[in-house]
């Protein structure tokens, strides 16, 4: 069995190399449609999506995250890291940022598949992002990226999601039919 829907479940992957090339407007608006349409507890939409396409602003973001790990002397996240060549945001040009108020951590996870889905329906690469989330919550540093992305009053960062064009190669993970069990 399939369709447009499984076909691009089944094949989202998180990618972790982008080319240059920016995402256009009109899909830019459409994925950011497509999150606001995810479901929310009580319908209390609770998250404010923010897409950034600053490609110099996003590498200002990334080295404050390398710099938060160097502060905090986290020596398995710097590892991590430098096998990634430092990037947090894999060199992607157009990153949804996910600003979320009353800790509504589900909802955001359920709005961020929406747009990892979405864009895989696209053939668009994609990748979430929690890491970042360092800097928006470390007392230093959170009241000026907070204002540099205009997150609203009460907001805090949720999660991100790195949005373009691929320029790596991978297949989706495994998955593991061993983890579900039926009561009929
Ligand atoms: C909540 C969440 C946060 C994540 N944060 C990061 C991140 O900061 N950096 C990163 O490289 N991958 C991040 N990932 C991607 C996971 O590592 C990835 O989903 C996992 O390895 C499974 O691989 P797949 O997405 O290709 O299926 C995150 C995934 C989730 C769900």
């Amino acid at each position: 069995m399939t369709n447009a829907t499984l076909e691009a479940i089944f094949a989202r992957r998180s990618n972790r190399a982008y080319t240059a090339q920016k995402v256009d407007d009109e899909t830019v608006a459409v994925l950011a449609k497509a999150a606001l349409a995810a479901p929310s507890g009580s319908n209390s939409q609770p998250v404010n999506v923010i897409v950034v396409q600053q490609v110099p602003l996003i590498l200002e973001l990334e080295k404050a995250v390398i710099d938060y790990f160097a502060k905090t002397g986290n020596n398995e996240v710097l590892e991590r890291l430098r096998n990634r060549k430092n990037k947090v945001f894999y060199d992607a040009s157009t990153v949804f940022f996910l600003a979320v108020k009353n800790h509504a951590g589900t909802d955001v996870g359920i709005m961020s598949e929406n747009l990892a889905i979405a864009a895989t329906s696209l053939g668009l690469a994609n990748i979430l992002l929690g890491l970042p989330g360092v800097v928006f919550n470390d007392p230093d540093t959170a009241p000026y990226w907070k204002g540099k992305l205009g997150f609203p009053e009460g907001y805090e960062y949720g999660l991100a999601v790195a949005v373009g064009y691929a320029a790596d190669e991978g297949k989706p993970h495994e998955i593991d039919l061993a983890k579900i069990s039926y009561i009929k």
